[in-house]
């Protein structure tokens, strides 16, 4: 039997409910989803292409049928290499549309054999974007609820040094505390 592989491609910046929303989602549709983390020479991301995938692996574990993965050059490319057949996107609001849209048509001018797949995430996320994560987690706002604990902790070290550096000093205390 023919089994469908499905590609998720994006910068994962970091990586959120929504997005784990869609990889639920997604992993009851296609036999197998990969998490496409793109490398970016680019931009100057926060989290390292590193990080995302260690993120990324934590948060899919209990997913059998997903597996994480870094790519970098067209999608499509990415896509033929490891046969996949459909490219999972996320839309959230109408403003997703136009670029999703383009980038969809591009995508099946390059390749015309690659589906796009469209799915949207639970309501409680159509606001929520790796942008204003990474923005109200930098001006001191919480970003609880939005992102998994793991990806709330790493943001706070990553922006906070100095609590990476208490908390490998004094593992245990803290726990307690
Ligand atoms: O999470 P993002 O930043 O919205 O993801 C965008 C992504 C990675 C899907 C898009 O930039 C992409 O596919 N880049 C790879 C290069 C490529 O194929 N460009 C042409 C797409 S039309």
């Amino acid at each position: 039997m023919k089994k469908t592989v499905a590609i998720y491609p994006g910068s994962f910046d970091p990586p959120t409910n929504g997005h784990l929303d869609l990889i639920e989602r997604g992993s009851k549709i296609f036999d197998q989803l990969v998490v496409a983390i793109l490398r970016n020479a680019e931009k100057a991301p926060l989290f390292s292409l590193s990080e995302r995938v260690l993120m990324l692996e934590s948060m899919t574990a209990s997913f059998k049928n997903v597996r994480v993965d870094t790519f970098d050059g067209l999608t499509v490319d990415y896509a033929a290499k490891i046969k996949a057949g459909a490219v999972l996107r996320g839309i959230r609001a109408i403003s997703d549309y136009e670029y999703e849209l383009q980038m969809a048509l591009m995508n099946r001018k390059l390749q015309p054999d690659l589906e796009t797949v469209f799915m949207m995430p639970a309501e409680q996320y159509s606001y929520l974007s790796s942008r204003l994560v990474r923005e109200v987690a930098q001006l001191g706002g919480s970003v609880k609820d939005l992102v998994p604990e793991m990806v709330e902790q790493r943001l706070r070290e990553k922006l906070d040094p100095a609590i990476k550096l208490q908390s490998a000093r004094e593992p245990k205390a803290r726990k307690r505390g």
